[in-house]
């Protein structure tokens, strides 16, 4: 390997480390922070479905939850995460990715160059599935319609649908999260509004459980695709 290749390889490593520990500065304006979208203010609509899912009883999930686990942030937003659904720590809260998953979500999003007020947080489902099982496909069936209803509400520019979950159920289709991530899709709200670019990519569990700096690499240029599309940009 020669010297160039060598410095090469480690201001990847150290951009990288930068990416996961928040230490990029970003130009440009942080979505959010931009003037709110020209609509009005949907913020009771939102408050109305935040309710009709706390109360919701349409599956077994609805008897086992501590807590409901609706989505929080920005209802302006221009950038929505989409999760799979509550673990125990955000079943006892109330609040979506706070637990380990959520501490790297939110390095992710400083690294970006924003913070959770900029962006909204949302699971497929509301309820924790006991043992942190996968969700079921029934359960995926009833609790849809309150995704697409947040996401015709907040009309984001982006949505970054976080593991194989996320992304099936947004895409409709049944693909390895391998093949899907990197590329952006079309989505469509259930009002028809659209298209939104949608960008899967490996959830923040998974990188957890699969520690290696090729998967940190692959979020990484995932979020860069973000950043550009958002307009922001990682300092030089
Ligand atoms: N994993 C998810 O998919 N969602 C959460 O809210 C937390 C962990």
């Amino acid at each position: 390997m020669s010297q160039r290749d060598i410095k090469k390889v480690v201001r990847q490593h150290k951009e990288l480390e930068d990416f996961y520990t928040g230490g990029f500065s970003v130009k440009g304006k942080a979505p959010a922070r931009a003037a709110a979208k020209s609509s009005q203010d949907d913020g009771g609509e939102m408050d109305k479905l935040v309710k009709e899912m706390c109360e919701c009883c349409q599956c077994s999930l609805g008897g086992t939850r501590s807590n409901c686990v609706p989505g929080e942030g920005n209802i302006h937003a221009q950038l929505v995460f989409v999760g799979e659904a509550p673990g125990a720590d955000e079943d006892e809260q109330g609040r979506p990715f706070v637990g380990r998953a959520g501490g790297l979500l939110d390095k992710i999003i400083a690294a970006m160059g924003l913070g959770r007020e900029d962006v909204y947080i949302c699971n497929v489902l509301k309820c924790r599935p006991p043992d942190n099982r996968d969700p079921k496909p029934e359960e995926i069936i009833r609790c849809m319609p309150f995704l697409q209803r947040q996401l015709d509400i907040i009309k984001p520019k982006i949505i970054v649908a976080l593991g194989a979950h996320a992304a099936r159920t947004l895409l409709n289709n049944n693909m390895p999260i391998g093949q899907m991530r990197g590329k952006f899709f079309d989505y469509y709200t259930s009002s028809g509004f659209g298209p939104i670019k949608l960008m899967p990519t490996f959830h923040p569990s998974y990188l957890l459980r699969n520690y290696s700096d090729d998967n940190r690499r692959l979020v990484w240029e995932d979020m860069q695709k973000v950043m550009a599309e958002l307009g922001l940009k990682k300092k030089k």
